[in-house]
C-alpha cells in the first residue's frame, strides 16, 4: 500500500559540538560510523541503517546523531577543523549480496568486463566493508581528502593510500583528517567514498552536512536559526517491513522520496521568508524542483523563489520557478511564504525528472511529490526582519574568464559497448595519474559526453565555473573513439573534437552562470566546458595544520557523482605539480 504522505515532521540533523582543547587553534570532532536503526516513515518498521555519531565533549555517553545520516558540522571560514573518523561498522555489509556478486564476478548485478576495461579496484577477500570520509567541495590537503584508496575497514585493514594525521592517536580502524575551511561561506557535505562501494555505503546512510559560516555574512540579513532549513533529498526503495532495499541494479520495487531521512515529510512554517539549503544526496536521481501552491492561492500554480547560492558559495540572487538539481549539487534558496494564507500547504514537487536525466534504460518510476510546507504557525518574534531577496547585497562572484593561453584538457565519458562500464578517456581509475596541472595556471576542462544520459561531474579541491556547452555528433564521435581504441590508441586516430561540433556554444544555464561550482551537469551528446582559474593550493594555510603535508605533487580525483558510475569506474586521478620557475 502507498505510504501516507505528510504525516511525519521533517527531522533536522543535529549539530555536532566541537572540542577546542585537543588541537589548539582548531575545532576537533570525534565521529564514529556505526550501524543503527531508523524509521523512514510512521508506518514503516525500523530499518537497519548506517550513520555517523559525534561524541559530545560535555556528555561523552550521549553521542550526537539520529542513526541515519550524520550530525552537521558547523565551522567558521579559515578556522581549521580536525576530525577523528572512527569505523565501527559491522564487518558484513548491509548489502552484502552486492559485494558477493562483484567478488564472484557473476555479472548479474555488476558487469565485470575483462582487462583493460575491467577496472574497478578489487577489494581483498577479507574486506566486506570499506570506508573513508570525503568532505565534498572543500579546500582540503590530499592526505585528508578521503579518496577511495584511502579507505579503511572496521577491522583495520587499510587500502593502499590510507593516511592519517597523528598516527599515534589512532587505532587501525580510525583516521584523523584536517580541513582548512579555506572557502567562502557555503554548504558542503561529507559522505562515504569507500573504494568500489561508495554507492552502497551512502545508500545505507553515510552522509552529512558540513556548513562553512563567514561572520561577515551576518550583515546580509538572511533568514537564520529555525528559518534556515537544510533539505537533504534522497530516493529509497523499501521492503514491505520498512527495511532498505538496494535496487539500483535490480529494477524492482518502488522509489520513495526521503528528505532528511523521512519519506514524504512535512514542515510547519510561519508566513515569512525561509532559507532552504538543498542538497541532492541521491545515488543517481536528478530532481526538477518547484514549490506548488493550491490553485486558489496564487494566480500561477507555483511559488517563485530566489536562488542565492550554489555549491561553492553565495551568488547574485536569481528569481526562479524551478530548477534541475543533480546528485551532489547544492542550491541555496530563499522562499517567501508571507503571502500564503494560514492553513496553506505548499508542496515541493519533482517535475519531469526521471531517475536519470533525461532518461536511461531501467529507470524507476517517476516521483512527483516530495514534501510539504504547511503554513500553520503564527508569525513569531515581531515579524520577518530578513532582507527581501531583491534587496540582498550579496557579494558578486568574479567571472572566471578563460585566457587564450589556458591549456585545454579533454575528458571523454566512454562507455564500453559490451560491458557498459564507464571510464574517462577509456582509462581505468586504477591506472596511475596521467594528468598534471601546474600551480599558478588555470585550465579549461572539456567533458565530452557522447552518451544519451546526463552525468553530474565533480572535481575535488577546486571551484570552477561552467563556461559553455556545445552539441556534438555523438554517434560519429563514439565511432571514431572506438577506432582509436581498437587501433591501439594512435594519436592520429583520436577524434578531433572540433570536427564533431554540430552547433554554436550555448551559455551556461542561468542558475549555474557566474556561480562557484564543484559539481556540474554534463549533458548528453554535448561537450561541457568548465574553467578552473588557478590550481595553486594555499600551501601556507594547509601547512599550518600539524602534519597535514603540503608537499607537491598532490593528487586528487574527479568523477561522475552517479555513485554507481563512480564505483564502476568513471573516476580518474589528476595531479598538481609545482611550476618550474
Ligand atoms: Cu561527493 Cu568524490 O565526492
Amino acid at each position: 500500500p502507498a505510504l501516507e504522505k505528510y504525516v511525519d515532521p521533517l527531522p533536522t540533523p543535529l549539530t555536532a559540538i566541537a572540542d577546542t582543547s585537543v588541537y589548539p587553534g582548531a575545532d576537533y570532532y570525534d565521529i564514529t560510523m556505526r550501524a543503527g536503526s531508523w524509521r523512514f516513515h510512521r508506518d514503516l518498521g525500523p530499518a537497519t541503517v548506517w550513520g555517523y555519531w559525534a561524541t559530545n565533549p560535555h556528555r561523552p555517553h550521549r553521542p550526537i546523531g539520529m542513526g541515519y545520516l550524520g550530525p552537521t558540522l558547523e565551522v567558521t571560514r579559515d578556522h581549521p577543523t580536525v576530525v577523528k573518523w572512527r569505523n565501527h561498522l559491522p564487518t558484513t555489509h548491509l548489502f552484502q549480496f552486492v559485494i558477493d556478486d562483484i567478488r564472484g564476478g557473476n555479472a548479474q548485478l555488476t558487469p565485470t568486463p575483462p582487462p583493460p576495461y575491467k577496472s574497478e579496484v578489487p577489494f581483498p577477500p577479507d574486506v566486506n566493508v570499506w570506508n573513508v570520509v570525503h568532505q565534498h567541495g572543500g579546500y582540503t590537503p590530499p592526505q585528508s581528502d578521503g579518496m577511495p584508496k584511502q579507505s579503511y575497514s572496521p577491522d583495520g585493514i587499510h587500502a593502499e593510500s590510507y593516511s592519517t594525521l597523528d598516527p599515534d592517536r589512532v587505532k587501525p580502524n580510525e583516521a584523523i583528517y584536517a580541513y582548512t575551511n579555506h572557502d567562502q561561506s557555503c554548504q558542503l557535505w561529507y559522505h562515504d567514498h569507500g573504494m568500489g562501494m561508495t554507492s552502497l555505503n551512502v545508500y545505507a546512510g553515510l552522509a552529512g552536512l558540513y556548513t562553512i559560516r563567514d561572520p561577515a555574512d551576518d550583515r546580509l540579513g538572511l533568514p537564520s536559526g529555525e528559518f534556515e532549513v537544510p533539505l537533504i533529498l534522497q530516493d529509497k526503495t523499501f521492503n514491505s517491513d520498512g527495511t532498505l532495499a538496494y535496487t539500483m541494479t535490480l529494477q524492482e520495487g518502488e522509489d520513495t522520496p526521503v528528505v532528511n531521512g523521512k519519506a514524504y515529510p512535512f514542515l510547519a512554517v510561519e508566513p515569512r521568508r525561509y532559507r532552504f539549503r538543498i542538497l541532492n544526496a541521491s545515488n543517481e536521481r536528478f530532481w526538477r524542483l518547484r514549490f506548488e501552491t493550491p490553485r486558489d492561492v496564487l494566480p500561477q500554480p507555483t511559488l517563485p523563489f530566489w536562488l542565492i547560492g550554489t555549491d561553492g558559495g553565495l551568488r547574485t540572487p536569481l528569481r526562479m520557478l524551478n530548477f534541475l538539481i543533480s546528485p551532489a549539487e547544492r542550491y541555496d534558496l530563499i522562499v517567501d511564504f508571507s503571502q500564503m494564507p494560514m492553513g496553506t500547504s505548499i508542496t515541493l514537487t519533482n517535475y519531469h525528472a526521471p531517475v536519470h536525466y533525461p532518461g536511461m534504460p531501467g529507470q524507476g518510476p517517476e516521483i512527483s511529490e516530495i514534501m510539504q510546507f504547511q503554513v500553520t504557525k503564527p508569525l513569531s518574534g515581531g515579524g520577518d526582519e530578513s532582507t527581501p531577496p531583491e534587496k540582498l547585497d550579496l557579494p558578486a562572484v568574479t567571472p572566471f574568464e578563460p585566457s587564450p593561453k589556458m591549456k585545454r584538457r579533454e575528458w571523454v565519458v566512454y562507455q564500453h559497448q559490451l560491458f557498459g562500464t564507464m571510464t574517462f578517456n577509456a582509462v581505468p581509475f586504477d591506472a596511475p595519474s596521467q594528468d598534471f596541472v601546474t600551480t599558478g595556471t588555470g585550465e579549461v576542462w572539456e567533458y565530452i559526453n557522447p552518451n544519451h544520459d546526463a552525468h553530474p561531474m565533480h572535481v575535488h579541491l577546486i571551484n570552477f565555473q561552467v563556461l559553455n556547452r556545445q552539441p556534438i555528433d555523438a554517434a560519429g564521435y563514439q565511432e571514431q573513439y572506438e577506432k582509436w581504441i581498437d587501433g591501439g590508441r594512435k594519436a592520429q586516430d583520436l577524434p578531433v573534437l572540433e570536427d564533431f561540433i554540430t552547433g554554436p556554444p550555448i551559455p551556461p544555464d542561468p542558475d549555474e552562470a557566474v556561480s562557484l561550482k564543484d559539481t556540474f551537469k554534463s549533458y548528453p551528446e554535448t561537450v561541457t566546458r568548465i574553467v578552473v582559474p588557478d590550481f595553486t593550493p594555499p600551501t601556507d594555510l594547509i601547512a599550518s595544520i600539524p602534519g597535514s603535508g603540503a608537499e607537491l605533487p598532490a593528487t586528487y580525483i574527479h568523477h561522475c557523482h552517479l555513485l554507481e558510475h563512480e564505483d564502476d569506474d568513471l573516476m580518474r586521478p589528476w595531479t598538481i605539480v609545482q611550476a618550474a620557475n
